[in-house]
C-alpha cells in the first residue's frame, strides 16, 4: 500500500524491535508509518530471501520510500503469520519443555549433575546452541587409536560441556595437570570442574570459560578430541566476523569452524578426533574443510549411527594424526570393518569421505571413472520446481478455466510421469519462486524427483509444470553436440541416470536424500555406450562397463 498523506520525514529512531520511520503530519501528529527491512528480518528472525518472497506474494507492501508499511506488516502478523507460521512455532514449543533454571551449586554428585543439566535444557536451546553431550561408548570408540601416552602429553576438548571427553582422558591416564577444557557455557564448566575434582581430588587449572572462536591461540596440544556444536545459530554479526576471520570460502558453520581451529592448534604428530554430523563427510558446503582434513594422515573413521537421544542425525567421527605420512585407514560402519586408502578419498569428487564404501566399492568407482565419459557440468540449464508459497491457496483438484495440471516429485516414475492430482492457475506472477516459464515450456526437459536417495528420472515433452519436489534440466544442444563423439539424446540420458549402476554410484558417492544438481554434475555420463549399442539394456550396459552384480553391489569382471 502506498502512502496517501504527505507526511514529513522527521527522524529515524530505534526501538527494541529495530528501526522505524517516524513521520509528523501537518497536525503535528507523530506516527510510525513504515518499517525498515532489517527491523522485520530481526524481529521475526527470518532471512532476507524470506522477506523478499513475502513482498513478492504481496503479503507485505512497501511505500514510495521503499519501506514496509506498518499497516501491511500488522495485518500480515495478525492474519498470515498469526495463523500459520506462529501457530507452528507455538505448537513446536508446546511439545518442548521450558528451560529449567539449573543451579550447579545444588549438585551433590557431579556426574549425576552433568546428566541432570543436559536434561534441564529444552530441545530448542539444545538445537540452537548445538548442545548434545557425547555418550561414553562413542568416546571409547574414538579413543581406540590412542597410542601409549607420555606424561607430558596435553589433552584438550575445546568445547568440553560438562566434561565427558575430559573424564575419559583422565581414565586413559593423561596427567591431570595437562588436561584442558573450554566452553562458553558457565554452568557446564562449573560441572566439568566439579567432576574433575571428584575424580582426581585436585582443582583443575585449565578448565575454563573460553570462547574458542574468539580466542587468540598461542598454545598447541598433543591430543584434541571433541564433539563441537553442530549448526550453532550465529547472529549476523558473528557470521560476518567469522566469515572474515576464516576466509577460505567455507560456509560459516560452527562445526566447520571448530575443525579449522583445531587443525591450527594441534601439535605436529598430535592426534585430532572430531565427532560430526554425517553431512560433513559429503556435502559440497564442507568441501574445502574436508580438503584440509585430507592433508593430514587419517587414522580412523567410524559411523556411530544415531548416538544422541532425540536427534535423528547420524554422527561420524574422524581421527587424524598431524603429519602427512598417509597409511591405510581403519573404517567401521554398520556393514563391518575394513581399511581404505586416503588417496581414494582425495581423488573423489569434492573430497567426499565416503567411508561406507568398501575397498571393493572404491575399486568399482575408480574403474567406472576410468571409462571415457563426460559430465553434465556446463552442458545443461537447470531449474527448480515451483514454490507456490502456499499450496492450499494455489493448488486445486479440479481443472478450471485457465488452470494447468501441476506435478509433484512422487508423480515422476523411472521413465514415465503419472497423472497429476492438482491444477494451478497458468499465471506465475503471484507464486513465491518460479523458474522462467520458458524453461517449463521447453520442447524436451528431463525431470527428476528431488527428495530421494535414488535417481528417478523421466522425460517430459508435454511442457508440464512441476512443484518443488521435482527439479529439471534442459540439455544445452550447442555444447553437448559440439563434439559428435559425446552426443547424447535426452532419452539416452534418462536411461543412463535411471540405471542400477549409476544409482549405485550415486549412493556410494553422495549418501544423500536430496538429488542435488552439484552431485548430478559429477556423475560420469557414458555417452560412448550408445556408439556400441543402440538398444537400452542394463545388461549390455554392464557388459560395456565390464562389471557384474554381486550380492547387492557391483564388482569388476575378471
Ligand atoms: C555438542 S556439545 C559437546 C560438549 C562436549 N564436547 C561433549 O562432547 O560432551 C558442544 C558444546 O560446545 C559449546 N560451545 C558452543 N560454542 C562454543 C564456543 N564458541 N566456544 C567454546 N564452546 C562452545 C556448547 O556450550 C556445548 O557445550
Amino acid at each position: 500500500m502506498l502512502l496517501r498523506t504527505p507526511y514529513l520525514l522527521l527522524h529515524l529512531s530505534a526501538n527494541a524491535a529495530g528501526k522505524f520511520k517516524r513521520y509528523v503530519n501537518h497536525t503535528g501528529y507523530n506516527r510510525v508509518m513504515s518499517i525498515e527491512f532489517n527491523s522485520v528480518i530481526n524481529e521475526l528472525n527470518i532471512s532476507s530471501a524470506t522477506l523478499k518472497n513475502w513482498l513478492k506474494t504481496d503479503d507485505l507492501s512497501v511505500d514510495k520510500n521503499g519501506f514496509i508499511t506498518t499497516e501491511s506488516y500488522q495485518n500480515f502478523k495478525k492474519n498470515v503469520l498469526g495463523k500459520s507460521k506462529l501457530n507452528k512455532r507455538a505448537n513446536k514449543q508446546h511439545f518442548d519443555k521450558p528451560d529449567i533454571i539449573f543451579n550447579a551449586d545444588n549438585i551433590v554428585d557431579a556426574n549425576q549433575g552433568s546428566i541432570q543439566y543436559e536434561q534441564s535444557l529444552s530441545i530448542a536451546e539444545k538445537n540452537k546452541k548445538g548442545i548434545y553431550y557425547t555418550p561414553n561408548n562413542v568416546i571409547d570408540d574414538m579413543f581406540l587409536v590412542l597410542p601409549t601416552l607420555k606424561t607430558t602429553d596435553t589433552f584438550l576438548d575445546p568445547c568440553c560441556g560438562t566434561g565427558n571427553f575430559l573424564m575419559k582422558a583422565l581414565e586413559k591416564g593423561f596427567n591431570p595437570d595437562n588436561i584442558y577444557g573450554f566452553d562458553v557455557d558457565e554452568t557446564a564448566i562449573k560441572i566439568a570442574n566439579m567432576r574433575f575434582y571428584q575424580m582426581t581430588g585436585q582443582y583443575p587449572k585449565n578448565i575454563k570459560v573460553i570462547n574458542l572462536l574468539e580466542q587468540q591461540h598461542t598454545q598447541k596440544y598433543d591430543f584434541i578430541f571433541t564433539n563441537p556444536p553442530w549448526g550453532y545459530k550465529f547472529n549476523n554479526q558473528q557470521k560476518n566476523n567469522y566469515a572474515n576471520n576464516f576466509n577460505n570460502g567455507i560456509k560459516v558453520d560452527s562445526s566447520a569452524l571448530f575443525v579449522l581451529i583445531c587443525l591450527k592448534i594441534i601439535q605436529k604428530n598430535g592426534m585430532l578426533g572430531v565427532l560430526l554430523p554425517d553431512s560433513f563427510f559429503n556435502i559440497t558446503a564442507f568441501k574445502s574443510v574436508r580438503e584440509e582434513v585430507l592433508k593430514k594422515a587419517l587414522v580412523q573413521l567410524i559411523d556411530h549411527n544415531k548416538p544422541f537421544t532425540g536427534l535423528q542425525t547420524k554422527a561420524y567421527s574422524f581421527v587424524i594424526k598431524n603429519n602427512n605420512r598417509l597409511n591405510s585407514i581403519k573404517c567401521r560402519t554398520e556393514n563391518g570393518k575394513y581399511k581404505r586408502k586416503q588417496k581414494s578419498f582425495i581423488k573423489n569428487p569434492n573430497y567426499i569421505i565416503n567411508f561406507d564404501a568398501t575397498d571393493n566399492d572404491e575399486r568399482v568407482i575408480s574403474h567406472l571413472y576410468s571409462y571415457p565419459h563426460q559430465t553434465l557440468s556446463g552442458k545443461a540449464k537447470w531449474a527448480l520446481g515451483i514454490v507456490t508459497g502456499n499450496n492450499d491457496k494455489h493448488l486445486v483438484t479440479q481443472k478450471n478455466d485457465g488452470y494447468k495440471p501441476i506435478y509433484k516429485g512422487t508423480e515422476i516414475e523411472r521413465g514415465s510421469i503419472k497423472e497429476a492430482q492438482f491444477y494451478i492457475l497458468d499465471d506465475f506472477s503471484k507464486l513465491q519462486q518460479t523458474a522462467n516459464k520458458k524453461l517449463f515450456l521447453a520442447e524436451k526437459k528431463i525431470v527428476y524427483r528431488f527428495i530421494n536417495s535414488n535417481l528417478i528420472f523421466a522425460l517430459d515433452y508435454k511442457q508440464r509444470y512441476f512443484l518443488n519436489s521435482a527439479n529439471f534440466l534442459i540439455l544445452d544442444k550447442h555444447s553437448l553436440f559440439a563434439d559428435d563423439r559425446l552426443a547424447i539424446s535426452e532419452e539416452q540420458l534418462v536411461f543412463l541416470l535411471n540405471t542400477e549402476i549409476i544409482n549405485w554410484l550415486f549412493k556410494k558417492l553422495f549418501r544423500t536424500h536430496k538429488v542435488l544438481r552439484s552431485d548430478l554434475e559429477k556423475l560420469p555420463i557414458f555417452s560412448h555406450f550408445f556408439k556400441e549399442s543402440n538398444h537400452y539394456s542394463e545388461q549390455d550396459f554392464h557388459k560395456y562397463l565390464n562389471i557384474e552384480k554381486n550380492n547387492g553391489t557391483f564388482r569388476i569382471k575378471t
